[in-house]
């Protein structure tokens, strides 16, 4: 290919309406307060998950990997009216940032967040999800992808972000990370309970629907 991927990613940034006051503000805080601000997910990224709420109308999502907020915002903005999204995280450093952000976002009765691990509480939400992101530890992606399926209405999509892992999945030498998700890309496309389509968005997010 003959174009720059980072030019690309600057053009595709011009080209896309511009994040609301609060979810600048939310990325700002993000670069300042924590160590890993990348892990969020960002204007285009966050953008596409409000289409597609709005698109899908969910009336129940589950997001597994709060970190600050960003993508639980981004998505409960496009809910229904009777929407509500469930988000976990593990690490309660970040609680005060993503409770500050919820409210300034006007959000508090459509975001509910569990603090804990992931893999204690998704089995103790009795809720079938329209809509679920998982974004938590890429080791472990597997292990959730069987511990959601349950929890995924028939019809309903499972988004899963960093899958082409930095373009490290088409590398011949794959460091353990990089296999781990490889394999996890196999996983789902060799699953013929869903249909699936890997979108080449920032790092890459799969995108499954239960059939
Ligand atoms: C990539 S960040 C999530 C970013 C967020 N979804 C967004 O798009 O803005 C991953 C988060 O998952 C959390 N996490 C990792 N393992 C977890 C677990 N077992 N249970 C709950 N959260 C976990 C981490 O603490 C981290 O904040």
């Amino acid at each position: 290919m003959h174009f720059s991927l980072k030019k690309i990613n600057q053009y595709c940034e011009q080209h896309t309406s511009p994040p609301s006051e609060v979810l600048y503000e939310l990325e700002r805080a993000t670069h300042l307060k924590t160590l890993a601000p990348q892990m969020a997910s960002g204007h285009v990224q966050g953008q596409l998950f409000t289409f597609l709420s709005q698109m899908i109308q969910p009336k129940a999502i589950l997001e597994v990997g709060t970190f600050t907020g960003y993508a639980a915002i981004c998505f409960a903005k496009g809910l229904p009216e009777n929407g509500i999204l469930h988000t976990i995280e593990a690490n309660e450093e970040f609680e005060y940032i993503i409770r500050d952000f919820v409210k300034r976002a006007e959000l508090e009765d459509k975001i509910k967040l569990h603090l804990g691990d992931a893999k204690a509480i998704i089995p103790t939400l009795e809720i079938q999800f329209d809509l679920i992101f998982l974004d938590a530890a890429k080791r472990e992606y597997a292990q959730y992808y069987d511990l959601l399926f349950d929890k995924l209405k028939t019809g309903g999509f499972l988004l899963v972000d960093n899958v082409l892992w930095d373009g490290k999945v088409v590398e011949e030498k794959k460091n353990t990370d990089t296999r781990v998700l490889d394999e996890f890309n196999k996983k789902v496309q060799a699953d013929e309970r869903v249909e699936n389509v890997l979108l080449p968005i920032r790092d890459g997010i799969m995108m499954i629907r239960k059939k």
